[in-house]
């Protein structure tokens, strides 16, 4: 029998569709709400407390108006601060989004690896712990910008930003000791994927960017394989906890999002 419930992805604002994309190509079928906390972004220069507090209180919200067959923390900053809180508030699977330091390990060449995050994400333990289990052998150097969360929202409302700022952001990491070895840089913000273009353009010379997108899509199919999915899919659904900006129903179209409400 169809089974109508969703896929729900979380983020502070619209970088949790660079995570939504892989998934919804993988899963074609699926039914999606996205959901952005734009009455909470920023996050990224929120405390630990206030994070751990609004997040679990808002899927659990969440869970009962949509009831989603599965959550996605699809943002950085709340996964690596919120998802144990999540798990034990809320009797749904959570998939969360931590920074994709394993992938980014396999590939580096040089050994010298940056994260690129919010400050929030750059400052918490468990990006410690990321880095002592999956690169202990590689140097890994992070940079905490609020700047390029803005220009990746900037850029899905339409508009245009020259390359200084972003050549001003990667500063941050290349400008680091041993910054200029820098091989690989693992995009630890879910809004940085959506400027990736912008990114490699402003680098001083080729790195490989990795994100956790296409591993989480992979993480969904596999929790939800066996499970029915409707004959069609219904359209998505785009969920804003203030007021939605106009100027992001073009780009919230071209990700299936064709119903927009507010929490
Ligand atoms: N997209 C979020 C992340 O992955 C945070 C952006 C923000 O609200 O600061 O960390």
């Amino acid at each position: 029998m169809a089974d109508s419930r969703p896929l729900l992805f979380f983020d502070s604002g619209v970088g949790g569709l660079s995570v939504m994309a892989p998934a919804r190509a993988l899963l074609p079928a699926a039914p999606l709400v996205y959901v952005a906390d734009s009455a909470g972004f920023p996050y990224g220069t929120r405390s630990e407390g206030e994070i751990a507090t609004r997040v679990p209180a808002l899927l659990g919200r969440l869970a009962e108006r949509y009831r989603p067959r599965l959550i996605v923390i699809a943002c950085n900053t709340a996964s690596t601060i919120a998802l144990s809180h999540v798990r034990a508030a809320l009797d749904v699977p959570i998939v969360g989004t931590v920074p994709a330091i394993k992938p980014a390990a396999e590939v580096s060449v040089t050994r010298v690896i940056g994260v690129l995050g919010t400050q929030a994400t750059v400052r918490q333990p468990y990006v410690d712990d990321l880095a002592a289990r999956f690169a202990a052998d590689c140097t890994v150097l992070r940079h905490g910008s609020a700047e390029l969360v803005q220009l990746a929202e900037a850029k899905l409302r339409g508009g245009a930003a020259d390359s200084a700022p972003y050549r001003a952001v990667l500063d941050g990491l290349f400008g680091q000791a041993g910054g200029d070895r820098i091989d690989v840089i693992v995009n630890a913000c879910t809004h940085f994927p959506l400027v990736e273009a912008e990114l490699a353009a402003a680098a001083p010379h080729r790195v490989r960017f990795v994100d956790g997108g296409p591993g989480i899509a992979r993480r969904i199919a596999h929790l939800t394989a066996g499970q029915d999915w409707p004959d069609r899919p219904a359209p998505g659904v785009a969920v804003f906890t203030a007021a939605p900006d106009p100027a992001l129903v073009p780009a919230l179209a071209t990700y299936g999002l064709d119903r927009v409400e507010t929490l």
